[in-house]
Parts: structure tokens; sequence; C-alpha cells
């Protein structure tokens, strides 16, 4: 063990913040988690996880029996801390592009309350360049001797555990490199903290404020625009009849090109690449540079496309009108192994095949509970056996382990009629005709 214990807090335990806050523990080091929910914070220090994420329950429960996981939510509790995390979430502003700050503000400022001299502030919200120089300001002005420090996370939703206890990268945008005063030493102190993972050998990153928070915006977009161009591509294949899953893999091979990422289908949705994307379109435009990313706003609307034609394949092959017709749809979440549900494609696809007077049966092995607090109007079910029964078609919208393993053999006997649309290009087509369905998807021949 080469950890020197700090005591930390983590301020706004959602995803990023619980998975985190545990992680540090995990570490060795003593943390409190900071969460302004009493119901959620209680929930976690009694080892209850509010969201699906594999791994967590067993991390958190083994942090929490360590002693040196708490959850508060007096944020008098993080006082003394070397250093103090904000977690908390910078969603898309309502109609607009921009990112909402409102979380990111409340949060550092009442932080400021508590913060003494020696101190380190550090984000790792999502934020828009710039963000971290202002509240830096806010910090030395407020608390001399205190400092900030941005520390971009990039966890996977359904790998949190893993990417952040062995992430690709550590960023660290320090003040010293953005020209302002160091009053702490904050490479050290975040060296001390990510001690193991330094030792690991994991590469990092000491730059400046506007870079750190830049890293992770562009990351982001790159992710975003290599989706988007191949479900480019598969818009081509479905105009000539070539299969899109062959080029992925074709020019895969190419490691500048890698075939991660490259899978064709619905499109990305989830709490981070829309946003994130459309949160630097806005902030390009404000700081006059908006040419650079008009990119961006194509790699959206190949995606929402994506959608849409979606809908379209389910018309054709219902005989060209969805009235009356019973659709199973497979999977609610906007990945596998999540049981998140923002900004997910299946629902968006099942809730306009539901406006075109489809019948429509959802399932998904987790994020049911979500669904039916959020989209009232969809019809849940607990099988993919219930959603299909008397299906006119089935559509597997989120590539879940289970769905792809279905047997199409047995699984056929439910449905009216044997039509499957497969909407990630993750079913074993050859298998699924000969069992005698239709078998139709995204950007391959039909
Ligand atoms: C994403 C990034 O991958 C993380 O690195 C980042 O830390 C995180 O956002 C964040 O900003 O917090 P996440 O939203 O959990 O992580 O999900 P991804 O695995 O990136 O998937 C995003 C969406 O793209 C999903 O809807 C997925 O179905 C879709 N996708 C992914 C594709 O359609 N094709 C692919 O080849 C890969």
């Amino acid at each position: 063990e080469n950890t020197t214990p700090l005591k930390l807090s983590v301020i706004g335990c959602g995803y990023l913040g619980a998975v985190h806050a545990a992680s540090m523990a995990e570490l060795g080091h003593e943390v409190v988690g900071i969460e302004v929910d009493v119901a959620k914070a209680e929930s976690l220090a009694a080892g209850r996880v509010p969201f699906f994420e594999p791994g967590f329950e067993e991390l958190l429960r083994r942090s929490l029996d360590s002693g040196r996981l708490s959850f508060s939510s007096d944020m008098a509790d993080a006082r003394g801390a070397a250093a103090h995390f904000v977690c908390v979430g910078t969603p898309q502003r309502r109609g607009e592009y921009a990112a909402d700050l409102t979380y990111v503000e409340a949060a550092t400022a009442s932080l400021i309350e508590v913060l003494g001299p020696g101190e380190l502030v550090v984000g790792k919200s999502t934020v828009p360049v710039g963000t971290a120089a202002r509240l830096a300001e806010q910090v030395a002005a407020r608390v001399p001797g205190a400092a900030l420090a941005w520390n971009p996370e990039f966890l996977r939703e359904g790998y949190a555990v893993q990417d952040t206890l062995h992430p690709d990268r550590l960023v660290y945008g320090v003040p010293s490199l953005s020209g302002a005063d160091t009053a702490v030493d904050a490479e050290k102190v975040l060296d001390t903290v990510y001690a193991r993972i330094v030792a690991d050998g994991t590469p990092k990153v000491v730059t400046d404020y506007a870079t750190a928070e830049m890293v992770k915006t562009a990351a982001n977009s790159f992710l975003a625009t290599k989706i988007s161009f191949i479900n480019a591509m598969a818009e081509l294949c479905e105009a000539t009849g070539a299969d899109v899953k062959q080029l992925a893999d074709a020019i895969g091979h190419d490691d500048r090109i890698g075939r991660k990422f490259l899978n064709a289908g619905l499109g990305f949705g989830g709490g981070c690449l829309p946003k994130d994307i459309r949160a630097f379109m806005a902030r390009a435009g404000e700081l006059g540079a908006d040419q650079a990313l008009t990119f961006l706003r194509e790699v959206d609307n190949i995606n929402m496309r994506r959608r849409i034609r979606m809908v379209e394949l389910a018309r054709q092959v219902c005989d060209d009108s969805l009235l009356g017709k019973r659709i199973a749809v497979l999977g609610a979440a906007f990945k596998p192994d999540s049981d998140d549900i923002r900004d997910s494609p299946a629902l968006n696809v099942a809730a306009q095949l539901q406006l075109q007077g489809a019948n429509v049966r959802v399932t998904d092995p987790q994020a049911l509970p979500n669904v039916r607090r959020h989209w009232s109007q969809l019809d849940c079910v607990d099988t993919p056996e219930e959603a299909a029964e008397g299906a006119d078609a089935v559509l597997l919208l989120t590539e879940w382990k289970q769905y792809r393993e279905l047997d199409p053999g047995s699984f056929g006997k439910v449905v009216k009629t044997r039509r499957v649309l497969d909407g990630r290009n993750a079913l074993d087509r050859e298998a699924w005709e000969s069992a005698g369905w239709t078998y139709r998807a995204l950007g391959r021949r039909n």
C-alpha cells in the first residue's frame, strides 16, 4: 500500500459522486459524501444503491464496512478535508443547448462557507470551458490560501467501478499552469489522492484549467462523431444495399480507425453525449468560434435521424401501417447494463410508434421502474415473452445480453408474425432467419 490516507469530501452523490466517493474510500482515504437529498444520502449510507451499476453495491458496502466512508446532508461535515470533489450534474438547460450550471454554482458557493486555507476544491463535473477559472476566482477571493483544480471524469455507465479505479488517464487542470497563484500544490494533492492509480503507471496530463475542461468535451464529441460517422455510412448502405456491419469490421481493422464505437444502429443517447455536444456548440458560439463546431450539429442530426428511420422501418414491415399493430420493444435503457433512460433512443422510438397508433409493449431487465415513473403512457411488461405475445413485430432497441441470447425458435412461438427489427445490429441474423423470422436491421441488406 502506497496510499497516505487523506480526509476527502465528495459534494453531490449522484452517479458520478457516489461511485467516486466509494472508490476513494477503497483507495484508503477517509471520505464523506455530501448529498442534499436526504433520502438518497440515507439510502447510500445503508448500502443501498439508488441506480443500477454492476459491481457498485459490493464496492459501496465494502467501503462502508471499512468505516472509511460516510454520507451526510450537512455541508459542515465536509470541513477539514484536504480535497473536496464537486460531482454535481450539469444538465442541458430547458429549451436551449447550453449547460445548466445552477448546481455547480450552488455547490461551490455552499462549499466555500466551510472551506479552509490549504484545502483544494476539485471540480469533476462536465462544464463549459471557462467555468473553472471563474470558480477559482471565487474560491481565492473568499478563502485566501485555498485553491481549485479541474479533474474531469471519464467513467462509462455499466463500467463505472472499473473506470474509476483503473482509468485510461488522469487529467489535472491546475492553478499554476492557469496563471493563478498557487496557494496549494494541487498536483501533489491529487497525486496523493490517486497514489495507487498513479503507481499503476496510468498516463497523467497536467495542464491548465481550459485544457482540462476541454479534454472532457472533446473526448465525448469525438465518440459521438464516431458513432454518427458509422450511422451516416449506414444511411448510405441502406441506399445501396451494402452492409454497414461488414463495412465497420473492414475499416476497423485499420488501427488508426479502430473498431470500437463503430457499432451502427439507433445511435447515442444517455445523460452525457447528447447534452455534451450541444453544450459544447453553445459555448463555442459564446466564444465566437461557433464555426469550429458546426459539424457537431450534423452529428446530432444524423443521430436523431436513426430514430425516425427505425420507426419507418417498423411501419414498412407492418404492411405500411402501424395503426393497431402490436409491437414488442426489447430494451428501454439508453444502453445495456444501465437503468438510465435519459434521452434513451429506445423510448423515443417506442413513444413515436405509439403516437402512430401502434400497440406498444416495452420490456427491459433493469429500467422499467424508471420507465413507469417518467413514461407512464407506455405499457411495460416484465419479460420479452410477455412483450412479444401476439406481436406483429419485435424491435430490439437496447442490446442487453439476455435479448441477444434469445432462442429465436422458441421465442417465435409467442408472436403472431415472425418479424424482427434489429435496432442495434446485435442479433445473429442467420439464426433468426433460419428460425423463420423476417430479419431487418439498420444499415444492412434487407
Ligand atoms: C460516455 C463516455 O463514453 C464516457 O467516457 C464519459 O465519461 C461519459 O459519457 C460521461 O460523459 O460521463 P456513457 O454515456 O456511459 O459514457 O455511454 P457510452 O458507452 O459512451 O454510450 C453512449 C451511447 O452511444 C449509448 O446510447 C450507446 O448505445 C451508443 N453507442 C455506443 C452506439 O450507438 N454505438 C457504439 O458503437 C457505441
